[in-house]
């Protein structure tokens, strides 16, 4: 016998709700849920994944930290990560991301835009001038908290980066949309030189490279960064008008840190962390000065991939 036709109907229309109940849950949305600064866990990632940047680690820590922490910021947080291939900047910048947002990278509220990729063409500025505001400000109307990584930004184009400068500054509002909860990360190999300069010569005067601060870097980097001809930074005002909040300095890594890069990859895909192993492959790169062979000449890059060939 077939059952009366309202319990049908009840049935599905039960069935129906569950469904969208749990695809609404899943659904991330900008909210405490699926946003939630975990302080602990930055500090954690930061003091024990990256490696040999003390200077970089304290800086980050603080400035996010600190402004997710402040009730009423009077600007986004603006921060300008430098340094040579290999570092560490896109991976600080992804432990940023995995400590705010549930879904990490692959959140709808984190926005990676790499210059040559996004915004390729010179002949096409005058589109991406228009498309880049457009992005941010309707992103950031969805979500106040949303994170902006731009990589490459020594190549973006100078207008372009002209564009985003309003919602880099201290305005209240820009047409009802505010961008005070906003982050801001570029990334970029301007000043890497000055940067590998200093560290080199903290080698050469036999002083230890935990000594280095903050200090002996800031000032010279801005302004390396401002000379650096072929940088987007040129011929704009991003750090006359201030408003980058942070120059962070990444710093050329050893061979120590290579190793211990080594170390950690071969973990992360389920194998014996091999010491000899690693330190047949870090044998065979490169490393400068060509005497001594004290800093890696592409970091931890590429690590992943030649690993394979001395398992
Ligand atoms: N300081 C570091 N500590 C731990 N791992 C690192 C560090 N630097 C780099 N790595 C490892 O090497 C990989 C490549 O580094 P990353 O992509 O962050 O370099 P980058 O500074 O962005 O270089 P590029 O200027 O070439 O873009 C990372 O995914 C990470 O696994
Ligand atoms: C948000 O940014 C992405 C790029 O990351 C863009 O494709 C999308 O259109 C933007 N959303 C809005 C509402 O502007
Ligand atoms: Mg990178």
């Amino acid at each position: 016998m077939l059952p009366p036709v309202p319990v049908v109907i009840g049935v599905f229309a039960g069935v129906a709700a569950l469904v969208n109940w749990s695809f609404n849950w899943n659904k991330e949305v900008c909210d405490k849920k699926w946003i939630n600064f975990n302080e602990e866990g930055l500090k954690k990632d930061i003091q024990t994944k990256l490696f040999g940047q003390h200077v970089a680690a304290q800086v980050i820590l603080k400035a996010v930290t600190g402004f997710i922490k402040s009730k009423n910021p009077k600007k986004p947080l603006v921060l300008s990560l430098h340094g040579s291939t290999g570092t560490g900047k896109n991976f600080v910048s992804q432990l940023i991301a995995e400590n705010i947002y549930k879904n990490k990278m692959r959140s709808n509220f984190v926005h990676l835009f790499t210059a040559t990729a996004h915004f390729p063409h010179k002949a096409h500025i005058d589109t991406y001038k228009i498309q880049l505001p457009e992005w941010i400000r309707g992103n950031v109307s969805i979500c106040p908290r949303s994170l902006f990584i731009f990589d490459e930004m020594d190549k973006m184009h100078p207008e372009l980066i002209d564009s985003i400068k309003p919602y880099l500054d201290f305005y209240d509002n820009l047409n009802g949309v505010s961008y005070r909860q906003a982050i801001f990360i570029f990334l970029s190999n301007a000043g890497s030189t000055m940067i590998n300069e200093v560290v080199m010569k903290f080698w050469r005067d036999g002083r230890e490279r935990e000594k280095i601060q903050l200090k002996d870097l800031e000032t010279e980097l801005s302004q390396s960064v401002f000379n650096y001809k072929t940088s987007g930074f040129w011929h704009t005002s991003l750090i006359d008008k201030k408003l980058v909040d942070f120059f962070v300095p990444l710093l050329p890594l050893d061979y120590k840190h290579v190793i211990q890069c080594g170390l950690t990859e071969m973990a992360r895909e389920g194998r014996v962390p091999d010491k000899n192993v690693v330190k047949k492959m870090a044998d065979d790169l490169i490393f400068f000065p060509k005497e001594e062979r004290v800093f890696s000449d592409q970091g931890c890059k590429h690590i992943a991939n030649k690993l394979y060939f001395y398992i």
